[in-house]
């Protein structure tokens, strides 16, 4: 395997099935300390630069969560219009990254502009992790979502996992699309016409010869599948209103009638939040059924980016 240390997290393509179990082995190690609401002093001496151009709540407070924990520092922004990368200045980000990079030891960037994170990680020496590139990728969100699949179905071999949603432009798809293409798993892709994957997400499936069915109506899979994700519109990625209003009017939405078929055990996955400004995409009333487990996956974010962190910055082997 590959040694984790200096290494960026930029995209799932980048990481094999060791890899990624390495993470969910690290990930468990980290439990202890986060249960216990310690800290250790694992990273101290090192700093986080969290540097965030879009909003996020889970992501960056969870890093920041993880690193404090680790005994580590955070400095960073979670607003870019406080910085001179978006007043009038628009200080390009290469120059912005340069800076950075002498004030801290690793960097996680949010951004909108799909390549961003690849873009910062060519012009600086440190590790960079990418928290969510436009519509392109977010790759720790896939590690935490792996490993919450994991944890609630003792392995991700032999499941039938329902990826549900505009996979064209939502980015948690990606990433987990190419993630979970290094197990033994069938996908059902779920989507509305003209909102499949990208074409290199399925050429990676094909690849790895990934039994995947296709189709636009979740009733045809309800019954099958063991894991379902979904997530909101990415409505970021919409230039026309019109079009985005069109898609949102009949989006996938989760009551306890939609999972009325559903197996038993069941995992209901959505990375957060699961509102878009006009509803709810899961009913609140599906909170206290065993099948919700979106709120897991924000708890098993902290220690999964405590895994990553460790990882990329040599503390752990
Ligand atoms: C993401 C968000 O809110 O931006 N959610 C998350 O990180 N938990 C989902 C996304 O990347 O679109």
């Amino acid at each position: 395997m590959r040694s984790f240390k200096n290494r960026d997290i930029i995209s799932l393509k980048d990481f094999d099935r060791q890899e990624i179990e390495h993470i969910f082995e690290v990930s468990e190690r980290m439990e202890p300390i986060f249960k216990e609401k310690k800290r250790v002093d694992l990273l101290k001496n090192k700093i986080l630069a969290t540097c965030f151009f879009e909003p996020s709540t889970r992501t960056r407070l969870s890093f920041e969560s993880a690193m404090l924990r680790l005994g580590g520092g955070v400095t960073g922004f979670a607003d870019a219009k406080v910085t001179r990368a978006a007043d009038w200045r628009a200080e390009p980000l290469d120059d912005t990254f340069r800076m950075i990079e002498n004030y801290a030891d690793v960097i996680v960037v949010r951004h909108p502009m799909a390549g961003a994170a690849k873009l910062v990680a060519d012009c600086v020496n440190i590790p960079v992790i990418n928290a969510g590139d436009g519509g392109n990728e977010h790759p720790t969100q896939a590690f935490l979502d792996m490993y919450t699949i994991k944890k609630n179905k003792g392995s991700i071999d032999g499941l039938e996992i329902a990826l549900v949603g505009d996979l064209k432009h939502e980015r948690t798809f990606h990433s987990l699309a190419y993630g979970l293409s290094n197990f033994n798993v069938k996908l059902a892709l779920v989507y509305p016409e003209g909102y499949g994957l990208p074409v290199d997400n399925m050429k990676a499936l094909r690849e790895k010869g990934i039994a995947f069915k296709e189709t636009q109506d979740l009733e045809d899979v309800i019954r099958d599948v063991d894991v379902i994700y979904t997530d909101i519109i990415r409505k970021e990625e919409f230039k026309d209103s019109l079009v985005y209003e069109r898609l949102h009017a009949s989006y996938y939405h989760f009551t306890l009638e939609t999972l009325r078929e559903a197996k038993e055990g069941l995992i209901l996955l959505q990375p957060l939040p699961r509102t878009d400004g006009i509803d709810y995409q899961i009913s609140p009333e599906l909170d206290g059924t065993k099948h919700a487990k979106y709120f897991d996956q924000a708890r098993y974010g902290v220690v999964v980016r405590m895994a990553l962190l460790a990882s990329v910055l040599g503390a752990v082997d």
